[in-house]
């Protein structure tokens, strides 16, 4: 296969492309990946219903989600990492998220800084932040945030703790501290001499960009997960809102919400919206799908927030079932880290517009020509 012809493509490109380590980390999912499973089979099998003979000659993909107009109801989610799939990876991938109209949303834990990636946009972007137990710390990385002009803050809460990914521990990524996990990795960058020349030598430095500056010398791949372990704060609850909403006052976004109760304690609490998010089956594997979740979700609070959701999204069609299900919006995870790795920003804008045309076959044949027009009807049996 020389080129993608859907974003699932895309995935085995990926797998050709970057360093083992680097392609279980993005794939991979918690303990028996069962809930990661569950993300793409439950999603396919919620069914379209296709009408006839409505004039579907004007389709409109155009949304506004936080008072943002984007061209489609699609946003990039935040990855951890996903900028060592690419040479300065969230640099290219936000271009190409810009250049669709869309946000994109830069992980705490990414590649390259805050700083560095919003500079690479025309627009300003989302910023992900989990709660870490140095609120100085914190403090600092919102102010930058607001420096940045970032557009909306995504707060992520399903990560008290890290989940069990054992194909990290596989790897080589995870757990091999010290000599014989960078030997395992430089090995398996080996093996792929494109990024060994493109990002390995060219991309540099490796670091977390964001969290650089509290790692000290020890900035590491190796320090990843030893870091994540040690400083995200398992104590977190509700009340530490507050620590947020003193640090932030714009579009507050909670993701890695699963539960209609804690969607309901979202709103009280005045977030703008949320993500219905199992962290794309990478916490606590066992849990429902998103697809599953979201009815529920959207039932209870739709009327007071903005409900996205993510998980098992790979085309346009899937991101017409969310937002049957639900949704306003959709975030796209591993569909953009394997076209970044795949072809860089050209693959990003390539997996884009497949999304976008995807999306306007199914919203013609569910006879749905606005984003507003998708509602649970588009769908069989429900
Ligand atoms: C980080 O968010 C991860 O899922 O690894």
């Amino acid at each position: 296969m020389r080129r993608a012809a859907s974003a699932l493509d895309y995935r085995e490109l990926a797998r050709r492309r970057l360093p083992h380590f680097l392609f279980e980390y993005i794939d991979g999912g918690s303990y028996a990946q069962v809930t990661l499973k569950r993300n793409i089979a439950d999603l396919e099998d919620v069914a379209l219903r296709q009408r006839v003979l409505t004039d579907v000659s004007s389709i409109d993909l155009t949304t506004e989600l936080f008072g943002q107009k984007l061209a489609m109801p699609v946003a990039l989610a935040p990855i951890g990492l996903a900028g060592m799939n690419a040479r300065r990876g969230e640099t290219q991938a936000v271009r190409a998220a810009d250049k669709a109209g869309i946000p994109f949303c830069l992980s705490t834990v990414s590649a390259c800084p805050l700083d560095e990636v919003s500079k690479a946009a025309t627009k300003p972007i989302w910023f992900q932040l989990y709660m870490i137990r140095d609120r100085g710390f914190m403090a600092e990385l919102l102010a930058q945030a607001r420096e940045q002009k970032c557009s909306a803050l995504v707060f992520t809460v399903d990560m008290p703790v890290p989940g069990s990914r054992y194909r990290d521990y596989h790897s080589g990524l995870a757990g091999s501290a010290g000599v014989t996990g960078s030997l395992r990795r430089t090995w398996q960058a080996m093996m792929r001499p494109h990024w060994a020349w493109d990002v390995g030598l060219l991309g540099r430095p490796h670091q977390l960009g964001n969290v650089a500056p509290v790692l000290g010398k020890n900035t590491g791949l190796e320090d990843f997960f030893a870091w994540m372990r040690n400083n995200f704060d398992p104590s977190v609850t509700w009340k530490d809102l507050d620590f947020i909403r003193q640090n932030w006052s714009g579009p507050l976004i909670i993701k890695g919400i699963l539960d209609a109760e804690d969607a309901r304690a979202a709103a009280d609490l005045g977030a703008d919206g949320i993500v219905v998010s199992n962290h794309g089956g990478r916490q606590l594997d066992g849990v429902p799908s998103t697809a599953r979740a979201l009815p529920a979700i959207a039932d209870a609070v739709g009327d007071r927030m903005t409900v996205l959701a993510d998980g098992g999204v790979r085309s346009g069609l899937d991101v017409v079932r969310m937002l049957a299900l639900g949704a306003k919006g959709v975030l796209l995870g591993r569909a953009w880290a394997y076209a970044l790795a795949a072809r860089g920003e050209a693959g990003v804008s390539h997996m884009l517009q497949l999304i976008e045309a995807e999306m306007r076959v199914a919203m013609a044949l569910t006879a749905c020509p606005r984003v507003d027009a998708i509602t649970r009807d588009a769908l069989v049996g429900r």
